[in-house]
C-alpha cells in the first residue's frame, strides 16, 4: 500500500505534522525528493522536532528512507542524526538510497554566488546548494552515495567537480577557488559514518510494498514550487508533485493507492516571486504572528495571504488528491469574514487556471469569494460537532471551490489537535 504525502502550495502547510498524525496508518517512511531545504516540525508530547533532512518517520520509530530522487548533504544529515541520537531516538532505522546524489561544499557556494549575481532577479533560495546539486545530476557530472563507497574512483569524482566548480567560481564570480583535497578527505569520513545505513532504495522499497508494508511517501516543499508546474522560475529544483514520488524513490505508479495533499487553511510563501492573494498589510503580518510564519530552514519571515483556490486546483489536478487536509485553522480564529480566491482577472480576462508565466501571475487581479468568520479559540476542540458552524462552512467551501475531499483539519501542531471528518463536494 502506497499513500503520498504532498503539500498542495508553497511548502510549510504541515505535512511533517501530519506525518507524524498518521505515524499508526504506516510502517514505512520515504523521502523522495529536495534536500537540506526542507523543514518539517514535528511536535511530540510537547517537544518541538525540526527536521531538515531526515523523513519526519525516523521520529516515531518507523523505518525511513531516502530516497535516490533526494540531493543529500551528508554533514546535515550526520549532525541530525547525532542530534535525534542524544534525545533518545533510534537512528539505525534509516535507510539511505545509493542512487541519491550528493550536494558537495561547492554546491552551497554557487547557491549563494548566483543569487547574489541575479541582484533584484533573485530567487530567494535556501542557500542549501539544492539548484547547483540538481544541475549536476541533470549535466551528469554528479555524485552519488554509491560513488562514495569506492574510495579511488570517488577521490577522481570529487577532484573533477571541484576543478569545474573553481572555474566558475573565480572566473565568473571572483570567488576563492576549494581545495579539493580538504574536500576529499572530509567526505571520506562522511563516507564511513554514512555507510551503514546505504541501501539499494529501489529494491528495498519494492520489497517493503511486495511484503504488504504500507509505505507513505512523504514530500518537501509544495507543488507550487515544482520545477515543472510550479510557479517557474521561483521554484525548487525538484519534483514535488506525487508524480515525483515514482521517479525519486524508484516505484511504478500502480503502486502509489492514495495521495493525500496538505493545504494551510491561509496562504504562505517563503522566498521570491508572484503571490496573488499576498497580504501586505496589517492582516498579512498578524497572520505571520498568530500562525508563527517563520522558514524552519531559514527562519525568514513567510509571507502571508488568503487561500487560493485556482491554486488548489491547479495542484488537485496535477497531485490526482484523493482527500486533503487543512492545516492552521485555528490561526484564522477573530477573523470577521475570510476570503478565499475563486479566479483571476488579467486585462478583460477572467483565468479559471493558474498561468504559465511569471509576470501575468505577478499583475493578475483577484476575485474573491467571502465567508463568515469566527471569535472563538478552536486549538483545544476535540470533535467535529464541537466546533463554531462557520469552521464546517469555510471547510465545506474550500471543498466545493477545489471538488477534493477534506478528511483532516488540523487545529494546532501537536498530534491531538487533529479530527478526522469527511467533507465532500456538495
Ligand atoms: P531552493 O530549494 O533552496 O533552491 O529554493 C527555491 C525556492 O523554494 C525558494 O523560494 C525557497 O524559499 C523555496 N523553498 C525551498 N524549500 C522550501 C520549503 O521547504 N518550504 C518553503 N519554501 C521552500
Amino acid at each position: 500500500m502506497g499513500t503520498v504525502l504532498i503539500g498542495v502550495q508553497w511548502g510549510d502547510e504541515g505535512k511533517g505534522k501530519m506525518t507524524d498524525f498518521l505515524a499508526d496508518q504506516v510502517d514505512v517512511v520515504v523521502r523522495y525528493q529536495g534536500g537540506a531545504n526542507a523543514g518539517h516540525t514535528v511536535v511530540i508530547d510537547g517537544h518541538e522536532y525540526r527536521l531538515n533532512l531526515l523523513p519526519s518517520g525516523i521520529l516515531t520509530g518507523k523505518l525511513s528512507i531516502i530516497g535516490n530522487g533526494v540531493v543529500l548533504d551528508p554533514e546535515v544529515l550526520l549532525e541530525e542524526l547525532r542530534g535525534l541520537a542524544d534525545q533518545g531516538h533510534d537512528p539505525t532505522r534509516l535507510r539511505v538510497s545509493d542512487g541519491a546524489h550528493l550536494i558537495m561544499p561547492q554546491h552551497k557556494i554557487l547557491d549563494a554566488a548566483e543569487e547574489e549575481f541575479r541582484g533584484e532577479n533573485r530567487l530567494g533560495t535556501t542557500g542549501r546548494g539544492i539548484g547547483p546539486a540538481y544541475r549536476d545530476k541533470v549535466a551528469r557530472a554528479g555524485i552519488r552515495v554509491a560513488d562514495m563507497m569506492n574510495p579511488r574512483s570517488f577521490a577522481r569524482k570529487v577532484r573533477d567537480g571541484v576543478e569545474r566548480a573553481n572555474i566558475l567560481l573565480q572566473r565568473v564570480y571572483g570567488r576563492e577557488p576549494l581545495d579539493p583535497d580538504e574536500t576529499i578527505d572530509t567526505y571520506s569520513h562522511y563516507a564511513e559514518e554514512l555507510l551503514p545505513y546505504v541501501c539499494n532504495g529501489p529494491a528495498m522499497i519494492n520489497d517493503l510494498l511486495d511484503d504488504g508494508q504500507r509505505v507513505l511517501f512523504e514530500g518537501a516543499q509544495g507543488t507550487m514550487l515544482d520545477v515543472d508546474h510550479g510557479s517557474y522560475p521561483f521554484v525548487t529544483s525538484s519534483n514535488p508533485i506525487s508524480g515525483g514520488a515514482c521517479v525519486g524513490a524508484g516505484v511504478a505508479p500502480s503502486r502509489i493507492n492514495r495521495v493525500i495533499g496538505v493545504a494551510k487553511a491561509y496562504m504562505t510563501r517563503v522566498g521570491d516571486g508572484p503571490f496573488p492573494t499576498e497580504l501586505t498589510g496589517e492582516l498579512g503580518g498578524d497572520l505571520r504572528v498568530r500562525g508563527n510564519e517563520y522558514g524552519t530552514a531559514t527562519g525568514r519571515p513567510r509571507r502571508c495571504g488568503w487561500l487560493d483556490a485556482v491554486i488548489l486546483r491547479h495542484s488537485a489536478r496535477l497531485n490526482g488528491l484523493s482527500g486533503m487536509c487543512l492545516t492552521k485553522l485555528d490561526v484564522l480564529s477573530g477573523l470577521d469574514q475570510i476570503k478565499i480566491a475563486v479566479a483571476y482577472r488579467y486585462g478583460n480576462r477572467r483565468l479559471e487556471n493558474f498561468p504559465r508565466d511569471s509576470t501575468v501571475m505577478d499583475e493578475v487581479d483577484v476575485e474573491y469569494t467571502s465567508v463568515s468568520g469566527w471569535s472563538e479559540d478552536i486549538s483545544e476542540i476535540r470533535s467535529l460537532n464541537e466546533l463554531p458552524d462557520a469552521v464546517g462552512q469555510y471547510v465545506q467551501a474550500v471543498v466545493d471551490l477545489t471538488g477534493v475531499p477534506v478528511h483532516y483539519l488540523s487545529l494546532g501542531p501537536s498530534r491531538e489537535q487533529t479530527i478526522q471528518c469527511d467533507f465532500a463536494p456538495g
